[in-house]
């Protein structure tokens, strides 16, 4: 089967596009701040970006049965959500000034923990059923399994890369969690914007 497949079409490329969006949200972000000379807003849009972040993990607690109330749909969409509008926040937080690497040690580990858990939350349920799809249709066609693989063999190749998705995800979350809170403890120690 030819690659682009439809797996391609229909599920990488919108989360290609959501990547996207986050990317030019950034930079237009950055770039109005900077036009209506509002920079000191960009400095202020780190503590709802990060309380956004907090809210998003309500799901994780959830999930691990911390938490004992609340609609696991519901959060799980407040986790997609809040963490990708967080994360829009806390970059155009960052914008391009370049002073102090702990905070951007910071930005990186969350763009890594964005990026798998878009991979993992996004991507990776749909492809399974994707696939899925795909082998009972070519079996009910009448091929034979070898051949049914065969068909499927690029699909299966991209979910397998995607499947690797959660041995990135928590442990970077936690490196990330450790910078951002030595960047937001030592902003607060030396407490002085302008
Ligand atoms: C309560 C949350 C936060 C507060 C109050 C806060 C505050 C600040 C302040 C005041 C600055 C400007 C420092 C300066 O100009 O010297 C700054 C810069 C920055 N922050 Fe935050 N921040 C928060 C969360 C975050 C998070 C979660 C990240 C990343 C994951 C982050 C990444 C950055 C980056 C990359 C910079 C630019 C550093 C540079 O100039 O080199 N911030 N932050």
């Amino acid at each position: 089967m030819a690659f682009p497949t439809a797996l391609w079409r229909e599920h990488i490329l919108p989360f290609t596009l959501l990547m996207t969006l986050l990317m030019v949200g950034t930079l237009a972000g950055d770039y109005l701040l900077h036009r209506l000379d509002l920079v000191w807003v960009g400095r202020y849009l780190g503590i709802p970006g990060t309380l956004l972040l907090i809210a998003s993990l309500t799901y994780s607690l959830r999930k691990r049965k911390l938490l004992l109330t609340g609609n696991p749909t519901l959060l799980l969409r407040l986790h997609e959500f809040g963490g990708w509008l967080g994360t829009l926040l806390v970059l155009i937080h960052a914008g391009v000034h370049f002073n102090a690497i702990l905070p951007w040690l910071a930005t990186v580990a969350m763009s890594i923990n964005v990026i798998s858990g878009m991979v993992g939350k996004v991507l990776l349920g749909r492809a399974r059923r994707h696939i899925q799809t795909q082998r009972e249709h070519y079996q009910l066609r009448g091929l034979s399994r070898p051949a049914v693989e065969q068909a499927v063999f690029w699909d299966a190749v991209a979910f397998e890369a995607m499947a690797q998705w959660r041995k990135v995800h928590i442990p970077i979350f936690m490196v990330f969690a450790t910078l951002s809170l030595g960047h937001i403890v030592s902003i607060f120690l030396f407490w002085g914007w302008q």
